[in-house]
This record gives C-alpha cells, sequence and structure tokens, in this order.
C-alpha cells in the first residue's frame, strides 16, 4: 500500500466523502465532461439490481455504493456482499450501507476467502487500477463466480488521450493503471471466460463475461 491513491483508500475523511462528491464527478470525468460512463453506469446498475435471489460479490467494494444498490434488488435468501481491503471503506459501509440483503468482509481481493463455483455475480467497479498486481485478480474473480455466472468489471482503458506522455506519466506517478485495449479481456479469456463484452465510453472500459457450464 505506498502509491497516493492506495493511501486515500485507507483515509478515513475520503472514505466519508466518496460516494456523495468523488465518485459521481470521477463518472464523468472517465467521459471527460459527457454523459456516456453515467449513462451506461446507470444501465448496467439497473440490471444488477433487478429482483431476484442471487448470491452476489462486489470485489473492492469501497464505502458500499454499488453493493447497497445491488443488494436492495435482491429477494428470499439473496445477498450482496462486498469486499474491500481499507478500514476506512468499510467502516463507511457499515454505517451507511449495510442492512437488508447487503453484507461486509475484510479480504484482499487477490485471495477471496470463499470456494470455487459460488456467486451468480461478481463485480468489480472501479477499483482494478488502483490494485497492485491486478491481473490475478481477474483469475480470483472467475475461481468463486459460478458456471453460468457472470463477472463485470468497470476500469480503465488506453486510449489516444491517455497515452499522451504527460497524463500517462500522471497516471503512474499517482498509482492509477491504465490498461491496454485488450488486457482485460485477454486475461479474462485466458482464465476461462466466454461471453466476452467490452465497452469502450471515454477513458473507462466496462466487461462483462461469462462463466462457462
Ligand atoms: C475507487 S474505490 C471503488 C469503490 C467502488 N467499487 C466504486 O465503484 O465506487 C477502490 C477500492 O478498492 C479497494 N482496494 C484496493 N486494493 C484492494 C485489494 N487488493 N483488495 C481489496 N480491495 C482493494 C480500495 O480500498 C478502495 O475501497
Amino acid at each position: 500500500m505506498n502509491s497516493m491513491a492506495q493511501r486515500l483508500m485507507h483515509n478515513p475523511l475520503f472514505s466519508h466523502v466518496y460516494e456523495r462528491h468523488w465518485r459521481p464527478v470521477f463518472t464523468r470525468l472517465f467521459s471527460l465532461g459527457g454523459t456516456g460512463t453515467a449513462d451506461f453506469d446507470r444501465a448496467l446498475s439497473a440490471y444488477l439490481s433487478r429482483p431476484g435471489e442471487r448470491l452476489m460479490l462486489d470485489v473492492a467494494c469501497g464505502p458500499g455504493n454499488y453493493t447497497r444498490r445491488f443488494a436492495d434488488g435482491l429477494t428470499g435468501d439473496g445477498r450482496c456482499i462486498g469486499v474491500d481491503y481499507s478500514p476506512a471503506m468499510l467502516a463507511q459501509a457499515v454505517r451507511t450501507n449495510a442492512g437488508g440483503h447487503a453484507v461486509y468482509l475484510r479480504a484482499d481481493a487477490h485471495a477471496l476467502p470463499f470456494p470455487d463455483d459460488t456467486f451468480d455475480v461478481v463485480t468489480c467497479l472501479a477499483a482494478l487500477y488502483l490494485i497492485g498486481d491486478p491481473l490475478p485478480v481477474l483469475d480470483e474473480l472467475l475461481r468463486v463466480t459460478r458456471p453460468g455466472g457472470e463477472v463485470v468489471i468497470f476500469t480503465s482503458v488506453r486510449t489516444e488521450l491517455n497515452a499522451l506522455p504527460g497524463v500517462g506519466r500522471l497516471a503512474e506517478m499517482s498509482g492509477f493503471r491504465i490498461f491496454g485495449r485488450d488486457e482485460i479481456t485477454n486475461r479474462l479469456r485466458s482464465a476461462g471466460a466466454d461471453q466476452i463484452e467490452q465497452t469502450i465510453t471515454g477513458q473507462g472500459q466496462y466487461v462483462i463475461a461469462v462463466k462457462p457450464d
């Protein structure tokens, strides 16, 4: 935990302002003031919070902003488990986004404390670019997904703009990784994922993949 971005995630003050003040601005920044990312985000949230009795895992959940939203759609014994390694973020999640079908657990995304083939849906949103050694995390997300289940990712992607030397260097210095266009999809494919869909919105990419039956 060394980069500026990683230190920020462990800061209690940042965890307080994250959901309401930081995340909406950050989402807009991904489409550079446009609404492409926010529009896709809304559609994806609606899909993931549709009513049903699912077991969901939200990896690197931060203050539980998505965990709670997904959990609110769940019925019966459905649960959405938010996992994060920052105590400050988890404390905020428990304060503001727990209850109902949302629960939280502290764990490292590289070693999720769940058996193989457990979850109907596994999400990792706006986090992979901050996680050290992120590609093995993709294998781990797929490992805990049940056959026929989905892995959903939102992260950065290399574009003409962020490939400019000054921008790339700034991102690197703050601990923010920019993924090559095929880096995420190739790794998921190598790990055995199927039906991989990638949508690029501005500076970000959404990837949805299925673990084959
Ligand atoms: C920018 S927040 C994203 C929160 C939320 N998913 C969202 O979309 O708004 C990134 C989160 O990743 C978490 N994180 C970073 N590295 C991690 C790791 N190795 N294991 C678990 N969580 C990690 C941080 O603590 C932080 O809460």
